[in-house]
């Protein structure tokens, strides 16, 4: 059985991962311990979850080791700040702020031998189906940074990457589900003005979406592949094919993907 672990901050995402860790049996519900200074979220992770709750941070940093530090990033550097006395050689801090380097935490913290994790995941985590980069500093080891990845592993796929790679994935899947919530509202309202009810335009657009990834992961085909197999000749989908290529589909997928890393690398430098 695993020791205790402690989230600073008690919102969406935290309770995401909590839902994942207690649903995988990584951590039993006792040893899950949220700091969280609103009483509604409190009395809602103790309802829900059986975790145990805390108006204030202290008790997390005395009672755990692995640290989860979830506030939004613009709280981050104020909650650092109250925290750096107990933060101890033995912490191991994993923050999931979007933007902020492990630089950012090792200048506020003033300690070198802090052992920090920063993750990027992305919101299908919500529903235990996320995208999650995780980097370390060298204060960590292998077999620490194993305890981070079994985490997020709860909630969704992982992949361990050096930090210089963080704003790509900040680009593909951090604001990657932005994009694919566009395309389905444009698939969305397209049936719709092909004359289908909304009701049924968004039951056929969403089926379709998840039944073609379905098809993707279980097939193990290349996704060109698949597009060859739903193309007749003279057919209606190589007909609307030709059209989002007239439009430039890929160029657009690659520039907003690279708009999305531009800004993440800009955004990092304001810290
Ligand atoms: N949601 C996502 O899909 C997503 C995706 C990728 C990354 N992230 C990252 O995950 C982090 C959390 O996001 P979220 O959506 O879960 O935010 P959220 O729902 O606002 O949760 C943050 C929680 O932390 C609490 N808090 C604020 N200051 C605190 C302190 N000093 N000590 C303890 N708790 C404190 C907040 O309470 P109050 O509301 O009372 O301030 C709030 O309940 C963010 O840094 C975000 O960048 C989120």
């Amino acid at each position: 059985m695993k020791q205790q672990i402690g989230f600073i901050g008690g919102g969406q995402m935290a309770e995401a991962l909590i839902k994942g860790i207690i649903a995988s049996g990584l951590y039993q519900k006792e040893n899950i311990l949220v700091a969280e200074p609103n009483d509604f979220r409190r009395n809602h992770l103790e309802k829900v979850y059986s975790v145990r709750t805390y108006p204030h941070n202290h008790t997390i940093f005395d009672a755990s080791r692995l640290i989860i530090l979830a506030v939004k990033p613009q709280t981050m550097k104020s909650l650092l700040e109250d925290c750096k006395d107990r933060v101890r050689p033995d912490h191991i801090l994993i923050s999931i702020a979007a933007g902020l380097p492990i630089s950012f935490y090792m200048k506020t913290l003033g300690k070198k031998e802090t052992k920090m994790i920063r993750v990027m995941p992305n919101t299908p985590a919500l529903v235990l189906e996320g995208a999650s980069a995780l980097s370390k500093n060298d204060n960590v080891s292998d077999e620490e940074m194993r305890l981070a990845e079994e985490i997020f592993l709860a909630v969704g796929e992982v992949v361990i990457l050096d930090e210089v790679h963080l704003d790509a994935v900040t680009g593909l899947s951090g604001s990657g589900p932005a994009y694919v919530f566009s395309f389905v509202e444009a698939l969305i309202d397209a049936g719709v003005k092909a004359g289908l009810t909304r009701i049924v335009s968004e039951k056929l657009a969403l089926q379709t979406i998840s039944g073609s990834i379905k098809l993707l992961r279980e097939s193990g085909e290349h996704p060109a592949a698949l597009r060859g197999k739903v193309t007749s000749p003279g057919g209606t989908a190589i007909t609307a094919l030709h059209v989002l290529e007239k439009f430039g589909f890929h160029g657009i997928i690659m520039d907003i993907v690279e708009s999305a890393v531009i800004r993440s690398k800009q955004l990092g430098k304001l810290e």
